[in-house]
């Protein structure tokens, strides 16, 4: 029988603390599906077709051949989980306060179909980043080099730093 996670987010973009837990998820199953979960009535900084190509270009650098990404509109993560076949969720925890956030979907998402969430711990070099305040650094003209992989900087950079 496969063994199939979902790795699942919003993905916008793609940061080094992601495509680490989507490294380790794959050394533990035989395949990962990378979820790009949206909602099409809410903006975000990078369309999913540009989210994904950044997540695809990250799986490829990384040589990591037993994952996928794929998008999934206005979808309770249950049900995308159904649609792939996978009965796991991995997700990496940066500390207490993503704890306290995801367990409360851990246990709905359990409720729901039995679905399991295995939780990761985040790299200590990676526990300060996350999508939201790497966009905040690059508006106000920080570096946000070894945060995101230099193609995502660079996009960043273009599309949200301070115009000289
Ligand atoms: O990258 P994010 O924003 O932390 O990802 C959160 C995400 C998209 C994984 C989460 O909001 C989610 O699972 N959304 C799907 C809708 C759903 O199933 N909601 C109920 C979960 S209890």
């Amino acid at each position: 029988m496969t063994r199939r996670c979902v790795c699942p987010g919003s993905y916008d973009p793609i940061t080094l603390g992601h495509s680490d837990i989507i490294g380790r998820a794959a050394a533990m199953y035989d395949e990962v599906i990378v979820a790009v979960l949206y909602n099409p009535a809410k903006e975000g900084v990078f369309t999913i077709d540009e989210r994904l190509k950044f997540i695809t270009q990250g799986i490829d650098e990384a040589g990591l051949t037993n994952v996928r990404a794929e998008a999934f509109a206005n979808r309770l993560l249950v049900d995308v989980c159904k649609d792939v076949e996978a009965d796991v969720v991995v997700k990496g925890l940066r500390g207490g306060t993503d704890f306290a956030y995801e367990l409360p979907m851990a246990l709905m998402n359990r409720h729901l179909t039995g679905l399991e969430t295995v939780f990761l711990p985040g790299a200590p070099r990676y526990e300060h980043i996350s999508s939201s305040l790497v966009k905040e650094v690059v508006r106000f003209g920080g570096d946000i080099s070894g945060l995101v992989r230099d193609h995502v900087r660079d996009a960043l950079v273009e599309r949200l730093g301070p115009k000289a």
